[in-house]
Parts: C-alpha cells; structure tokens; sequence
C-alpha cells in the first residue's frame, strides 16, 4: 500500500528556500505546506511561488497549521532549540539544522522533548551522504583499519573581502554563526562515523575578516571563526587535524586523507578516490559527485522512513549529540588553550 505524504513545513527563507523547500517539492514522499521567514512579504511570496497553504512570519501560526505533521527547521542556530522544543509539544517531527542546539546542555533538553512527545527527530548532516564522503566512508571501512593520522582540510574564498558578505547571524557568535556551525559539524561528524571515540580536542579559532556591514549597511564587528584548526586524539591511538579557512585568496576542493594502519583513502581536491591496502598500488574513482540536494533528499527519506516505516532516524538524536560534545568540547579547548576530553553521550 502506498504510504500518505507527510505534510511538511519549512522555517527558514535562505538555505529552507534554496534546498529543502524545491528538494520535498519534488518527492512524492512529502507535500510541503507551509513556510515561515522572518519577514511577511518573503513568507507570502515564497508560498506563493511553492504554492502552499499558508507562508507566515508568526511561528506559532505555522505550528499550528491544520493537518501539519513536521517541520524542518532552517534558522538561525540559536533559534533551533526553542522552534525544535515547541514543535514537538505540538506532537510535530521535526528535521532540524545542523548542530542540533548552540550547546550540549541545550541539545538535551531538545532530545528530552523529542523523547517525551514520542516523535521522530532527523538532523540534517547530508554531508556524509554526498557520494564523494559516502564513497570514503565505504573505503575507510574496507582498508583503512585503525586510524593513524586523518586530515580534513577546507579551503573557501567567500569571506576574503570585508565586502564579499553581508553581516548577518552568520557572523554573530551569540546567535551561533562561524564556519564551524557551517562546515565543521559535518566534518567532525564524519570523523565520529568513521572512527567512533575521540578522547580529546584542541582547538584554535580566528576571525580574519573583522568588519563587515549589515545589508542597510550599518558597520558591525565579525565575532564568529572564519578560520579553524582543530587536532584529535582518537581513543584507541590515533591523530587528526581539521581546518578550513573561508578567506583564502584561491578557493580549492575539499581534501580528506586517511592513513591507517591497514590501509589508505584519500580524496582530493578533484573530487577523485583514492584507496589500498598496505603493499598495494593506491586505485582511483571518479570524479564523484557532491550534489547538496540529492544528499538532502536521502536525509529527507530517511526522515520519512522513520515517521511512516519506523525506520531508525538518520541521522537521528544519537549522531546529533556526539558531535554536539564535540563541538563545546572544541569551544572549550579553544577558549581555554588546552586539551579537552568531549563530554560522554
Ligand atoms: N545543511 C546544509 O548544507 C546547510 C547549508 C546552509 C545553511 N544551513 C543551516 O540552515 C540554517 C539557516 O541558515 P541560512 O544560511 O539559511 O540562514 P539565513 O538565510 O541567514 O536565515 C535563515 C532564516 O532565518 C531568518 N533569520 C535570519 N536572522 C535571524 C535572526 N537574527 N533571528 C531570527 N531569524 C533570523 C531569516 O529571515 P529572512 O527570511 O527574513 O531572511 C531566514 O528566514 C542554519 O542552521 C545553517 O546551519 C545548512
């Protein structure tokens, strides 16, 4: 029997709007039916344009909304928490952003509320399921044995100019902003997948661009990273070093290489595979793929899978709260220079 779509609502007019709205849209597993931004005007153009029953600044309005069953929310990092909380005293599903919650602390609560409303809660870390990090995954689970050096480097040009974004939350610490909210998570989360344990942290983060204007151009102070360098301890033996920085001056792809005591995966900055065992020649794939909307769309089904097949969320609570410890452990390590043992899940 063919299983009825879930009613979904968006929050959030700018990643919502370019990815996740389209993306449902186009599955027959989901009927969107609503959307919420900040601004009216923007809500009642985007329903319009999606045609949905209702586009709305007032989340509690959306929340609401006759026949809703989940919400995915696309906000700021500091809203996620209370929008996750009130949606599932609402008996709603949520899909949320990545991280979860601004801290641990707060993503307990979120988890407790899920717990307790006995819905379905999904995060979106899609990244793991773009096929250049899937391939990897797989290949690191084939050869690689236990880690012995990892390296994810990350290498943008978008924040080099003070003029090349606009200030927004993005660049407000308070409200969650910094690279490692948006791209960090998802490459701690993928060291958590590939290699479980880690015993401790050190970090270090740095704004290099320090000014930047509001869109009705008041000047504002950046006091989120736009620069990171993180180094990890696996438990078990084993190091690793995470760094991005979004100013440089040449933008290249993402690098991830893991060494092993078996064996070796590298992906490069061509979006090329390559993987073997000790004594082996090292074999090559691709170029793969890194398509954002079809990872969404996985992470969607898998959301959809757990509301209506009781299907396991994934990635669920569980993921959502490793890499959050990981990332007050990061925080912490940074803000304290020294070492930090994330705090156990
Ligand atoms: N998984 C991914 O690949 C991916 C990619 C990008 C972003 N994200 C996540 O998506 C979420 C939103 O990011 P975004 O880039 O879409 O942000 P955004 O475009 O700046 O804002 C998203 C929504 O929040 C509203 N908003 C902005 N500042 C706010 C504030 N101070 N208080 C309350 N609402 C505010 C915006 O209002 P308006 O509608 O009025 O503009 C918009 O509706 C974050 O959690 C981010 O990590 C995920």
């Amino acid at each position: 029997m063919p299983r009825a779509p879930v009613k979904i609502a968006v929050l959030g007019g700018g990643y919502g709007a370019k990815v996740p709205l389209p993306v449902l849209a186009g599955l027959d597993e989901f009927e969107p039916v609503a959307v919420w931004s900040r601004r009216p005007e923007r809500a009642s153009e985007l329903a319009e344009e999606h045609g949905l029953e209702l586009g709305s600044a007032d989340v509690d309005e959306l929340l609401a909304h006759p026949g809703l069953e989940a919400v995915h929310i696309a906000t700021p990092v500091a809203t996620h928490a209370q929008i996750a909380v009130a949606a599932a005293r609402r008996g709603l599903h949520v899909l949320c952003e990545k991280p979860l919650a601004t801290d641990l602390a707060q993503a307990r609560e979120v988890a407790a509320a899920i717990e307790q409303a006995g819905v379905v809660c999904v995060i979106n870390y899609g990244r793991r399921f773009q096929e250049t990090r899937e391939r990897l995954l797989q290949r690191v689970g084939e050869v690689v044995g236990a880690p012995r050096m990892v390296c994810i480097s990350l290498v943008f040009d978008d924040h080099a100019e003070p003029g090349s974004r606009p200030f927004t939350w993005v660049q407000d610490a308070a409200l969650g902003g910094g690279r490692l909210q948006g791209y960090g998570v998802h490459d701690l989360d993928l060291l958590i997948e590939a290699f479980g344990e880690v015993e401790s942290v050190a970090a270090a983060t740095e704004v290099g661009v320090r000014e930047r204007r509001t869109p009705d151009g008041t000047p504002r102070t950046v006091t989120a990273e736009d620069a990171y360098v993180i180094l990890v301890r696996f438990s078990g033996g084993g190091l690793g070093q995470i760094s991005l920085t979004a100013t440089a001056r040449h933008k290249r792809g993402d690098v991830v290489e893991v060494y092993g005591a078996e064996g070796t995966v590298r992906l490069d900055a061509d979006k090329r595979l390559h993987w073997g065992r000790a004594g082996e020649e090292l074999q090559t794939e691709g170029p793969l793929t890194a398509d954002s909307k079809a990872a969404y769309a996985r992470v969607a089904r898998n959301l959809f899978a757990a509301i209506r097949e009781g299907a396991a969320p994934d990635p669920g609570l569980v993921e959502a709260l490793r890499v959050q410890a990981l990332l007050d452990a990061v925080h912490r390590a940074d803000d304290e220079q020294r070492w930090v043992r994330p705090e156990s899940i």
